[in-house]
C-alpha cells in the first residue's frame, strides 16, 4: 500500500492516535491524517489548532501529511486518490460505529477499504473528550497527550 487517509476529529490528537499513525506508517509509505471541520460539534480546539498540533508533533515525519476536509470523507478520499482508511479500534465498544462507518463509505464508494488497526492496550480507554474532562478539572492529562498538547490544553482551558 502507498498512502492511507487517517481520519479524525482528533480534538486534541491523543497518544493513542500517535499509536495508529505510528502503525500505520509500518504498512504504508505515507499518512494523510485528515482532519475534519464539523462545527457542529462545537469542538475545543480550532481547525487551524487541531492541524498545527499534529504537524508540530510530527515535524521530523515526512510521511505524515496533515489536511482538513469537511463533508464526506470519500469526497477527500477522492481528492486525495487515496483509498485505503486508517482508522483505531480500541475495544469491541468501539466496533459498532466503525463497521457501520465503513460499511457505508465503502457502498458510496465501492474501490474504498478501511483498516483496523488495534491500539496498545496501554491507550484503550483514552479519548479525546476523556482527556479533555480530565484536564478542564485539573486532572493530570501527561501520559495521556505529549507535551505540546498538555501544554495547550492548559493554556485554552485557562489553567
Ligand atoms: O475522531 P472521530 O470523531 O471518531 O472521527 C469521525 C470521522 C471524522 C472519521 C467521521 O465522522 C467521518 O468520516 N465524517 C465525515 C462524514 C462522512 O463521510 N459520513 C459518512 C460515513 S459514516
Amino acid at each position: 500500500m502507498q498512502a492511507a487517509i487517517y481520519p479524525g476529529s482528533f480534538d486534541p490528537i491523543t497518544n493513542g492516535h500517535l499509536d495508529v499513525v505510528r502503525r500505520a506508517l509500518s504498512l504504508v509509505n505515507r499518512v494523510v491524517v485528515g482532519v475534519i471541520y464539523n462545527p457542529e460539534k462545537n469542538p475545543l480546539f480550532s481547525l487551524e489548532e487541531r492541524m498545527d498540533l499534529i504537524r508540530t508533533l510530527f515535524k521530523d515525519e515526512p510521511r505524515v501529511e496533515v489536511a482538513s476536509f469537511s463533508g464526506l470523507l470519500i469526497d477527500f478520499a477522492r481528492l486525495q486518490n487515496v483509498y485505503t482508511i486508517i482508522r483505531g479500534l480500541r475495544a469491541v465498544s468501539d466496533f459498532d460505529y466503525e463497521f457501520q462507518m465503513a460499511i457505508t463509505n465503502r457502498h458510496l464508494c465501492p474501490k474504498l477499504d478501511t483498516v483496523f488497526l488495534m491500539t496498545d492496550v496501554d491507550y484503550s480507554y483514552l479519548s479525546s473528550s476523556l482527556v479533555k474532562q480530565v484536564a478542564r478539572f485539573g486532572g493530570d492529562v501527561s501520559s495521556f497527550v505529549p507535551m505540546e498538547i498538555e501544554l495547550k490544553l492548559k493554556e485554552k482551558l485557562g489553567l
